[in-house]
């Protein structure tokens, strides 16, 4: 990607112009105010400057109208900021139902990538032009931050939670993803790039890529493998809540408090589990932390994600579906 010096990052995702559009607009409000500030100054400083030794400066009155001008007209200004900051706060933080997902953990000095049919990346990720791409990050040990300047795209991530973000790349190419947080000796070189590919040359290379089993069927691997069924079961002789549909669902707790099941809660439950104990049951699971890797965390979480996207089976817990990659090709 040659190319001449640049003062901002091309814009290749969608919300890339949205970010810049508020970014100049305040530093056009910004210019402006410091120009008109400092050439008062100036203009006041001279045209009421002392003209004699013996002058004396006469008393000033309030005034009321001035007093409610200078204070609406910044607030006014400011709100501007806050609402606009807002809305794409809020489009930041939502990732869109559709969108393609891919787990993330970044580890000193890494960024290692498994794309939901299973697929593995390091320090390189591979998206499908024009579709929402939502990444599910962990961090294996200190704080990582990715971050994609083309995509204006960045989100901490911290050890013992799970963050979420997303984008929608609006161009192909390859463009450089950085970790932003210093992290230790090479946090320098814990770079690499994202690699933005037409849907249809998108679906030939996960069709390319090794056959590894999908994040959700990893998972339940691994829910089977450390007995999670014997007490996560539907019927009567379950000792922990149901699983299935609990994704994106409000939780009572012991405590009274409603949480939602998301991404965050369901990895604490596993390594914390009387963290946010579940109105009804007993403390009696044991902790998972140190047992499963933050990698087998994230197909875990995939796993009990994958289990609202069915009809609940009165049988049990049902293996999930196989996600099979994305059909839709047309590009948009
Ligand atoms: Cu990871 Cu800096």
């Amino acid at each position: 990607m040659p190319e001449g010096f640049r003062l901002f990052p091309q814009q290749a995702s969608s919300i890339a112009p949205r970010v810049d559009a508020l970014y100049f607009y305040l530093i056009i409000v910004s210019v402006f105010f410091t120009l008109l500030i400092g050439f008062s100054i100036l203009y006041f400083a001279i045209k009421y400057r002392r003209r004699s030794e013996s002058e004396l400066p006469h008393g000033v009155e309030g005034s009321m109208k001035l007093e409610i001008a200078w204070s609406v007209i910044p607030l006014v200004i400011a709100m501007s900021f806050f609402f606009w900051g807002a809305s794409i706060f809020f489009a930041i933080n939502r990732p869109p139902n559709d969108a393609i997902e891919v787990s993330v953990v970044g580890k000193q000095w890494m960024w290692k990538f498994q794309h939901a049919d299973g697929q593995r990346e390091i320090n390189e990720l591979h998206v499908p032009l024009g579709r929402p791409v939502k990444l599910t990050m962990a961090s294996e040990d200190v704080i990582h931050s990715f971050y994609v300047p083309a995509f204006r795209v960045k989100r901490d991530v911290l050890p013992g939670r799970v963050a979420t973000t997303w984008f929608e790349a609006t161009k192909t190419g390859r463009y450089h993803l950085f970790c932003a947080e210093y992290c230790g000796t090479k946090h320098s070189g814990m770079i690499g790039w994202l690699e933005v590919m037409d849907p249809v040359a998108f679906q030939a290379w996960l069709a390319g890529g090794a056959g590894s089993e999908s994040l959700a069927s990893a998972g339940s691997k691994l829910f089977a493998q450390h007995a999670c069924n014997t007490c996560h079961r539907p019927d009567s002789l379950a000792r922990g809540p149901n699983l299935e549909g609990l994704f994106g669902k409000p939780v009572t707790l012991q405590d009274g408090r409603t949480v939602v099941a998301d991404e965050s809660y369901i990895r604490e439950s596993i390594v914390t589990p009387n963290a946010k104990l579940v109105a009804g049951f007993q403390p009696i699971m044991p902790t998972f932390q140190g047992l499963i890797a933050e990698e087998g965390l994230l197909q875990l979480v995939a796993y009990v994600k994958s289990l609202s996207k069915m009809v609940p089976s009165p049988g049990g817990i049902v293996p999930p579906v196989q996600e099979s990659a994305p059909q839709r090709e047309a590009p948009r």
